[in-house]
């Protein structure tokens, strides 16, 4: 079974945590267009969706489904979203798509995180993938000179703008088992965004695609 198929799977899985008439709030990332695709086949019974990136608003528009303006909602019931690596704990390093920031707004409205993977997705220590962390333009050296004196190895993504305007340190050589901390330690620096731990605000059911379908693991 391919990566994209098992993708595919945990996407079309997370229909099953819709609310009817609900708005929805929908990550960025090639499962999240798998759950996007999933999601226009129920537009008719959803008030519409939150959207992360431009990129998915894009997809979702061209579904006909409505996008809300984060501002004009208060609470979702459901946020679906992919990772780049989770572990068992439900810790997630996300912003392998550069949508690190606007992902976490919209998660930290919602009761309930649906992340969905394939089953590569799945660590038992984060880190292997690069953690990303949003930048102001202007920081980003600075940025880095903090991140290597924590241990860290960044690394600038070149070429890349964020939707907020922003550019992207990726941090190898790091082996985080204390994502909670690291988390918060990330976001006192002057000058970051926004990191791509969601260990404060973890996942709380992850449906999991493999050669032998989809697991569902709850938090
Ligand atoms: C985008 C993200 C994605 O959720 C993450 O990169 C996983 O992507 P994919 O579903 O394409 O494997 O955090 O910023």
């Amino acid at each position: 079974m391919s990566q994209d198929a098992m993708k595919k799977a945990a996407g079309w899985a997370a229909l099953e945590y819709v609310e009817r008439d609900s708005i929805v709030g929908v990550g960025t990332g090639s499962t999240v267009n798998h759950f996007i695709d999933a999601l226009g086949t129920i537009k008719d019974q959803i008030q519409g969706a939150v959207s992360s990136s431009e990129a998915s608003t894009e997809r979702l528009k061209a579904l006909g489904i409505e996008v809300f303006d984060m501002n004009s909602v208060s609470e979702l019931s459901v946020y679906v979203d992919g990772a780049d690596e989770i572990n068992h704990q439900m810790e997630m390093i996300k912003g392998g798509g550069a949508a690190l920031t606007r992902e976490k707004i919209v998660a930290s409205v919602a009761k309930q995180f649906i992340c969905i993977a394939d089953g590569s997705k799945l660590v038992d220590t984060l880190g292997r993938f690069p953690l990303p962390v949003e930048v102001i333009p202007m920081a980003r050296s600075a940025v880095a000179r903090e991140i290597v004196k924590m241990g860290g190895d960044p690394v600038y993504r070149e070429g890349c703008i964020t939707d907020n305007g922003c550019q992207i340190l990726d941090v190898h050589s790091w082996e985080i088992t204390e994502a909670k901390a690291l988390e918060a330690q990330l976001n006192n620096l002057v000058g970051v965004v926004t990191n791509g731990l969601f260990a404060r605000r973890g996942a709380d059911v992850l449906l999991l695609g493999t050669p032998e379908g989809v697991k569902t693991v709850k938090g």
